[in-house]
């Protein structure tokens, strides 16, 4: 037993879905083919023009710290993006690069959160959002969101839940686990709900790039200037292990955001960085939009499949690679919620999913989310096994 941990990291839990992951990895010892469905990262390596760029500028002593708020280079080659993606102007000193997008989570709830106040957030969201708040002496306030507003917080939630201790109301446009989206009407009516608060909204756009059905997910940019947006090398770009994210701050930030990351971080990693130039190259974003078709694929097998079977997905999820499914009507006596479920998956079929508590306690015994981030013979092959192991009562 440590003599001494700190009350804020006492309440700070692990992912659940540690213990499935734990418990894949021991029966893959004894030699078991386990199916991987509750990975949330892209099977697929990082694109080759990004490695060659890492390399190159490993090799020529690119090995040093950065400024703070990222090198200038790559600073502008974001800006340029969103011009070039979104035909939104943005001024490249109003990016500041992080350690993947948990850099700029932290950093924004830093800056912008006073101990004792809180952030509205969607249940279920990502996990750690309401760590990072805790981390800084503050709270989630979480709001159970379902299929009707597609697991979506909208203006009327702000309305009806904001307090005098909300500070800001952090979204996700692809969401995880739910993949679903906020089109432009949608975010322009938080953000107006946010301001009318005279507060910020935040949105975290880590899965834009991928989104499905000929759907592109707007950026809150476009509708709001003084919007924060979280983004990352992560996903799209096939980068989880460089660890490299970025945030769009309103002019006025950016001072509190590189006095905070040089005293949190330094800077970004300098490898990731130069390697990250390569990432908005046309020759790889052509890689990576063969990637997103494959993605668009294996939700378009897995989907049907999964519904057959008796999970409930009432919304086509149109972005990041999850789905989220309602599992009752396959619980039963030995399997009597989603944990449950999860375990006996993982023994009788041999497929990992994770369990819904990861992502907050609306429902959540009743939810588990599956990663469509192995291929497709695959996700068709983990169908065929969870039908010969669970039925629908
Ligand atoms: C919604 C969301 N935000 C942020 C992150 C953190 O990503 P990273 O720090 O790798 O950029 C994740 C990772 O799964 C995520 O799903």
């Amino acid at each position: 037993m440590p003599k001494k941990i700190a009350q804020r990291a006492k309440e700070i839990s692990p992912f659940h879905v540690m213990d499935i992951l734990a418990q894949a990895r021991k029966l893959e010892a004894q030699g078991r083919d386990i199916i991987h469905m509750e990975v949330g990262e892209p099977d697929f390596d990082t694109p080759l023009p990004i490695i060659d760029a890492g390399l190159e500028a490993l090799k020529s002593g690119k090995t040093h710290y950065t400024p703070a708020l990222g090198l200038p280079e790559l600073r502008q080659t974001i800006a340029d993006w969103y011009q070039q993606r979104y035909q939104v102007e943005i001024s490249a000193s109003r990016i500041v690069v992080t350690p993947g997008a948990s850099g700029a989570l932290l950093l924004i709830m830093g800056a912008l959160l006073d101990q004792g106040q809180n952030v509205l957030m969607a249940d279920p969201g990502y996990p750690c959002n309401r760590h990072f708040a805790r981390f800084v002496e503050g709270s989630a306030k979480a709001v159970n969101v379902d299929a009707s507003t597609d697991y979506q917080l909208t203006d009327a939630h702000i309305e009806t839940h904001w307090d005098e201790n909300t500070a800001l109301a952090l979204v996700a446009s692809p969401s995880n686990p739910t993949g679903t989206m906020l089109n432009h009407q949608q975010l322009a009516d938080l953000s107006n709900a946010v301001k009318a608060k005279n507060a910020h909204l935040v949105v975290d756009e880590i899965y834009h790039g991928l989104t499905y059905d000929g759907f592109e997910a707007p950026t809150v940019l476009s509708v709001d200037h003084n919007a924060f947006v979280v983004n990352s090398f992560s996903k799209f770009f096939g980068m989880t292990g460089w660890r490299l994210g970025w945030l769009v701050v309103p002019e006025d930030y950016i001072e509190v955001m590189d006095r905070l990351a040089q005293n949190l971080f330094l800077a970004a990693p300098t490898v990731s960085q130069y390697a990250a130039l390569a990432a908005f190259k046309p020759e790889t974003v052509a890689i990576l939009e063969q990637r997103r078709q494959i993605f668009e694929q294996r939700r378009n097998a897995l989907l049907p499949g999964l519904r057959e079977l008796g999970f409930d997905i009432p919304v086509t999820p149109q972005g990041a690679f999850y789905l989220y499914a309602n599992c009752s009507a396959l619980l039963n006596d030995n399997y009597p919620d989603s944990m449950a479920l999860s375990k006996y998956l993982l023994e009788h079929a041999s497929v990992a999913i994770t369990p819904g508590l990861d992502f907050g306690s609306n429902q959540a015994e009743q939810h588990c989310r599956f990663a469509y981030t192995t291929d497709s013979e695959r996700l068709l092959e983990a169908l065929k096994r969870m039908a010969n192991v669970v039925k629908k009562s």
